[in-house]
């Protein structure tokens, strides 16, 4: 089935970009047909110009009450009738208003193997510092349901990338990038095909 997807960038968009790729490609079914973004330097705006998709601007700093901004966040969700919001990048925890009303319809991309080096403030290059720090000689990335708790939500799916002995930050993230173009519209596509159920902490395709 065909998904009404709207993703969430608060940086570059390079997995927006992939995204809306594997859209335009028939690599999967589903429609990018909201972004929002909490930053106004965002490369959101960029990417969305260009394919004539709307990009909105929504940061809980321009409302007095943060009910009035879960309830413009809310009311977008439902006027573009999302079916799954993807987190690509953004750097703002979602309200737990919406975690609950999207039970299980939010997914998240995060630079390492989950449970490892997740958590809060364990972002961009942190990640791949504390990777190479480590010693540890396999890395990935992971695409996980969002809960209410930062990178602790079920794991959807994961996909390895080898740590060279010369890695820095830097080289690591570029190969880590590589493989979340490759996995997050793999996750997307099974969404549109299968049934999801939740066994424990496992994620189980029907
Ligand atoms: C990615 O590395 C993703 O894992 C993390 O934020 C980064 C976003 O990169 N959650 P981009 O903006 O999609 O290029």
């Amino acid at each position: 089935m065909a998904l009404n997807l709207c993703v969430l960038v608060s940086g570059r968009g390079s997995n927006l970009k992939a995204l809306l790729k594997a859209s335009a490609s028939g690599r999967i079914k589903s429609q990018v047909v909201l972004v929002i973004t909490n930053k106004l330097t965002s490369g959101a705006f960029e990417i969305c110009k260009k394919r004539k998709i709307n990009c909105i601007y929504l940061s809980e700093e321009s409302f007095s009450h943060g009910l009035d901004y879960i309830k413009s966040f809310l009311t977008l969700l439902k006027n573009y009738k999302i079916d799954l919001i993807l987190l690509a990048g953004y750097l703002k925890k979602l309200p737990a208003e919406i975690v609950r009303k999207y039970r299980n319809r939010i997914l998240n991309i995060h630079p390492s193997l989950l449970p490892c080096f997740g958590g809060q403030g364990m972002y961009g290059l942190n990640v791949h510092k504390k990777v190479i720090d480590s010693g540890a000689k396999i890395s990935g990335v992971t695409v996980h349901i969002v809960t209410e708790d930062y990178d602790s939500g079920p794991i959807v799916l994961q996909k390895t990338v080898n740590v060279k002995d010369d890695d820095t930050p830097e080289s690591l993230s570029l190969r880590a990038r590589k493989a979340e173009h490759i996995l997050y519209p793999k996750a997307i596509s099974l969404f549109e095909t299968k049934k999801i159920k939740i066994k424990n902490q496992r994620v189980i395709f029907n």
